[in-house]
């Protein structure tokens, strides 16, 4: 079984919408042309959906962030950059907004990213159906949104009790026989040292999220948000990984499961080496096996 993950294409389009001046979305067109435009590299999301399906997997999954501002002409590129990979009966796409995605509370936005969300999970959940989880083979995916408008100067994600409450109690549920459970969620509730992510940064509620991890009840966290792509091991074995953001490291997280051994492997697929690999290119990949838990 192999998943393959990536996050945080960011991908900008300016606003046509006048009211754009009005609210966020003008500091986040700063934000992007000061700060983003010169290290961003929209081939390699080119490359990367080519990559993919390259890699014939059976599970897709994207955590978030795959636009700017969160505007109905980055949601449109966006899905015709994604369309080899959209509603492809050969594996499961699972989709999960990022604060960037959620930018506004404009009601055209909202739409976008409602739709967007539907197209992409292939019609199999609406946004607010969420969380709901994915049985696969061994494998249970729990699949969360934590993307909601904020104030101008927080990235902060927002889950409201009543999803924590429905999460939880899919997750009090028992595991059946060799079950392992994969969480995917836009954060990650560390960075890549092992830190708590910095206010206003992070979940509003990350120390509920680290519980959760804390206490085993899930296996993987497969995250985006933090733009340098990282893999944490907690002391319990539950392992992060934060893909990190594709159209500047150009990094894709490749995760194959063994049902006969219960383990996962992981590497990192770079798509900004040569796309012809050596023979021995597997040997300077890195291997990770995440515990097999009872
Ligand atoms: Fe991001
Ligand atoms: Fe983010």
């Amino acid at each position: 079984m192999r998943i393959v993950h990536f996050s945080d294409t960011h991908v900008f389009r300016a606003p046509r919408d006048v009211r754009a001046f009005l609210d966020k979305r003008l500091l986040g067109v700063i934000n992007f042309s000061l700060r983003r435009q010169s290290r961003i590299d929209y081939n390699l999301f080119d490359r990367a959906v080519s990559t993919i399906k390259s890699l014939a997997p059976d599970v897709v999954v994207c955590t978030g962030d795959l636009t700017a501002v969160g505007t109905p002409q980055e949601f449109a590129d966006v899905l015709d950059v994604l369309a080899p990979l959209r509603n492809n009966p050969a594996f499961d796409f699972i989709f999960v907004p990022g604060n960037h995605d959620a930018y506004v509370p404009r009601k055209r936005c909202k739409e976008s990213l409602r739709e967007t969300f539907y197209e992409l999970n292939s019609g199999r959940w609406k946004l607010d159906d969420l969380p709901v989880t994915l049985e696969k083979d061994n494998l249970r995916f729990f699949v969360v949104n934590q993307a909601q408008p904020t104030n101008l100067f927080s990235s902060a994600g927002i889950t409201s009790d009543a999803e924590l409450e429905q999460l939880r109690t899919e997750l009090n549920a028992p595991r059946k026989t060799g079950e392992k459970r994969l969480m995917i969620s836009h954060y990650p509730t560390l960075n890549g040292e092992g830190h708590r992510l910095p206010w206003p940064r992070r979940h509003t509620k990350d120390r509920q999220f680290m519980k959760i991890l804390d206490d085993g009840q899930i296996d993987i966290l497969l995250s985006g948000h933090v733009h340098t792509p990282f893999k944490h091991v907690q002391p319990n074995s539950t392992l992060q990984i934060s893909a990190g953001a594709l159209t500047i490291y150009g990094q894709i997280n490749v995760l194959e499961y063994s049902p006969q051994t219960g383990t996962f492997r992981q590497y990192w697929k770079d798509i900004k080496k040569p796309q012809t690999p050596r023979p021995d290119a597997m040997e300077s990949q890195t291997l990770l096996q995440a515990k097999a838990r009872e």
